[in-house]
């Protein structure tokens, strides 16, 4: 039997579909990136903005010709989406296995079963599952950066945010597991790996909190880097900023979403931090790490947002000049505290227009923040051949930043060390420095 999966969504998303490879690999089925070739069909799904939806309805469609074409192939729908949407996937006909996030071990089963030609659902979400125990079939293609799951949920009910009720109560994974993962990626070749949870501050599982566990992941080999993604600013310590200047292989990169640059707003979206608060915990970073890498993301027309507050985020984008941003529209998730509680009044063209007012700030900022590292040396894990052109390897700076340079010696998993000597918005254009 072959399975093929695609996956959406977060960075999540994509070890979960690792755990379900490796969770289906042991029942004998076999990983195919060929569609025509697949017995089954899946999509790993992200209900996280309604256009997120409406790309895997699409999807839907389209996996339901393979399954008409052959008989015996089976679709199915796993992940947030599966979780959000239940029995209206099964009722249009073209489903035959619907599986939430804390669901996968049963994959097997619901497999089999729907092979007899029944439906089956498993949308039960769980207080203690967190795959621990399951080694993720790696599926990206460098084999030198890894992700890795240490805690599952979310326990914010940020009020316009899905994810609570898709991937239920936070629940951390035990920390062994975790070391032993990362002893397991480095052994086999990785150089980096990327610890991945909602809110990865709030990491708590016996007497080890998020810092200690960096500590240990970091000990696994001075030649293993780390990262972690996603911090929330009302949770980030003192102690975790310690712990990243402290040990040399943790990156210095931070994702720290604002979602919002004004105080009522951020109060409605129950963030539970402020503006002030947001610049000290930023202030105290650099204070730190004067590199450090620091990202976000930001939501613009939040319900009852004024052109004033939206003016807000913009001004404190500029104060902050973050390196880089992930922008969006504000989308209404049925279910969510906003929907229940406040209208989605702003219009879409006013959305639209105060994003692309935001992205083309963000683009000036990144283009700054590229030119003020220009001269400067870094070491880069280099990652593999550039997209951009023949002879050009590729890899990221400890801040995260992309790097691309002319180089016929190195390899994937190789550290090398580069000059950056132009850039784009997007990308330091480097040359690679010998002999250091
Ligand atoms: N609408 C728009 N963006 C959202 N995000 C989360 N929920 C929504 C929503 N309902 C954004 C937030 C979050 C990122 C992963 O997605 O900025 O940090
Ligand atoms: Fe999408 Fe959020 Fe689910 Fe990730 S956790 S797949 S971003 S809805």
């Amino acid at each position: 039997m072959k399975v093929y999966i695609e996956t959406y969504g977060c960075q999540m998303n994509v070890n979960d579909t690792e755990v379900v490879f490796s969770i289906l690999a042991r029942k004998g089925y076999e990983r195919t990136e060929d569609i025509a070739q697949a017995d089954v069909i899946m999509a790993n799904t992200c209900s996280i903005r309604d256009n997120a939806e409406q790309r895997i309805w699409g999807r839907v469609d389209y996996f339901s010709g393979f399954r008409k074409a052959r008989k015996g192939v089976l679709v199915g729908i796993l992940g947030c989406m599966a979780e959000r949407l239940k029995d209206a996937l099964l009722d249009t006909g073209k489903v035959d296995v619907v599986a939430g996030p804390d669901a996968y071990r049963n994959l097997p089963e619901l497999l089999t079963a729907a092979r007899e030609g029944h439906p089956q659902m498993d949308v039960i979400l769980s207080r203690e599952e967190t795959y621990g125990d399951i080694s993720p079939v790696r599926i990206d293609k460098n084999g030198v950066s890894a992700f890795i799951s240490i805690m599952r949920g979310c326990n914010n009910v940020c009020s316009y945010c899905v994810v609570p009720y898709t991937r239920g109560a936070e629940r951390s994974r035990d920390w062994r597991t975790i070391v032993r993962e990362a002893c397991d990626c480095f052994a086999s070749g990785y150089r980096e790996v990327t610890l991945l949870g909602q809110n990865v501050d709030s990491y708590l599982y016996e007497d080890v909190n998020f810092a200690a566990l960096l500590g240990k992941v970091a000990d696994v080999s001075p030649l293993l880097r780390v990262r972690f993604s996603t911090s929330h600013p009302k949770d980030i310590s003192d102690e975790v900023i310690a712990m990243m200047a402290g040990k040399p292989n943790i990156c210095h990169q931070i994702h720290l979403p604002v979602q919002s640059g004004n105080d009522r707003i951020l109060e409605k979206m129950r963030r539970r931090y402020t503006r002030a608060w947001y610049l000290e915990r930023v202030a105290k970073i650099r204070e730190a790490m004067p590199d450090c890498g620091i990202s976000t993301d930001a939501i613009v027309g939040f319900c009852s947002e004024t052109e004033e507050e939206f003016r807000d985020t913009l001004s404190l984008f500029r104060e902050v000049g973050f390196d880089s941003a992930f922008m969006f529209n504000y989308s209404e998730r049925p279910g969510t505290l906003a929907a229940r509680n406040y209208p989605d009044d702003v219009p879409a063209e006013e959305k639209t227009r105060r994003l692309n007012e935001l992205i083309e700030l963000q683009n000036g900022l990144s283009l700054e923040s590229n030119r003020r590292d220009l001269g400067k040396n870094f070491e880069v894990l280099v990652e593999g051949p550039s997209k951009k052109g023949s002879g050009q390897l590729c890899g990221r700076n400890g801040a995260g930043k992309m790097c691309v340079w002319t180089d016929s010696t190195h390899k994937a998993g190789d550290y090398v060390y580069v000059k950056v000597t132009d850039c784009s918005s997007a990308t330091l254009l480097c040359e690679l420095i010998e002999n250091q």
